[in-house]
């Protein structure tokens, strides 16, 4: 595997590869990574000549200063996974190399992030964009895979790709889960022992509405339903839990007549956010 921290070398190294008619596949991560990273990597893997996978914890997508200090880093375990999986090329850069000063860029995606992690985390999605847009200037891949978990940030990348034009194809790759349900996440490395088992309740609390709206119940009280669900377990909160329409992130009052609808959900076991989402179809 080639591993690049530098933009420059690594430009030219693709140089070489695009020459050669190869396709290449983008996978944009923030290390730590787990299995869910991993299912990114392997189907860049099936669908291209040549997978890089970047590694880079973006700080002007962290609206909490001390999420941004927590968030887990082990870089040579990551390298070793990544190596292992086949990856054929790693980007870890510094700070210095992505944002040379303070960054004066700015998006506004409108009701795309006026809603739940918009809503919830402000300039968060600014920052994704921009750093993913930087990703796809200097890496110009063919393909780029991301998670279905992240939802709303799918959603938002497919929004830059169409306005700047970026010619990139991009695909969303289904949730992977522990064995009792809960979502992969980098963070969940920071929850305790005894908070592990608990952080399992969003996945629950997600399966219950979708029973319950699928039996038609009305999505005010399957809300009620969820804060239920979510109060019951010590130590767990409820950030938001909202149904939208998966397209436009448009919440829903009703259901009925929406297209592919999407339960998502956030909150907090003790001081670490998780997310989780899942169609109703
Ligand atoms: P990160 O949280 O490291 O996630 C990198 C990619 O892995 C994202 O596309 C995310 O949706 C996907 N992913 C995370 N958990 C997953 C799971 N359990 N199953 C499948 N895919 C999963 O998302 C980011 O980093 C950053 O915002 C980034 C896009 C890299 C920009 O900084």
């Amino acid at each position: 595997m080639e591993i690049f921290k530098k933009i420059a070398p690594l430009k030219a190294f693709l140089e070489g590869i695009r020459r050669s008619e190869n396709t290449i596949g983008l996978v944009p991560t923030m290390g730590a990574l787990h299995n869910g990273h991993l299912a990114l990597i392997n189907a860049s893997k099936a669908q291209n000549s040549v997978t890089i996978c970047t590694i880079y914890i973006n700080p002007t997508q962290f609206n909490n200063p001390r999420d941004l200090e927590k968030y887990p880093r082990n870089i040579d375990r990551d390298l070793e996974l990544l190596q292992t999986a086949g990856c054929d090329v790693a980007f870890c850069p510094e700070n210095a190399e992505m944002y040379e000063s303070k960054p004066h860029l700015k998006f506004d995606f409108g009701s795309l992030g006026n809603v739940m992690e918009g809503k919830h985390r402000p300039g968060h999605f600014s920052g994704v964009a921009l750093v993913v847009s930087k990703l796809f200037n200097v890496i110009r891949p063919d393909n780029a895979y991301f998670g279905q978990k992240d939802w709303q940030q799918f959603a938002i990348i497919q929004q830059v790709v169409q306005e700047l034009k970026f010619d990139i194809k991009l695909h969303s790759i289904p949730t992977l889960r522990e064995q009792d349900g809960l979502a992969m996440s980098s963070r969940n490395l920071r929850l305790s022992f005894h908070e592990r088992p608990k952080a399992t309740v969003f996945y629950k609390a997600l399966l219950e509405a979708r029973k319950d709206l699928r039996m038609g119940e009305p999505i005010s009280k399957v809300k009620e339903r969820v804060s239920e669900i979510v109060g019951k377990t010590a130590g767990a909160s409820l950030e938001y839990f909202e149904v939208a329409e998966s397209k436009n992130l448009n919440v829903l009052e009703f259901v009925n007549g929406a297209e592919m609808p999407i339960l998502c959900i956030a909150g907090y076991i003790g001081e670490i956010r998780l997310i989780d989402n899942m169609f109703l179809k």
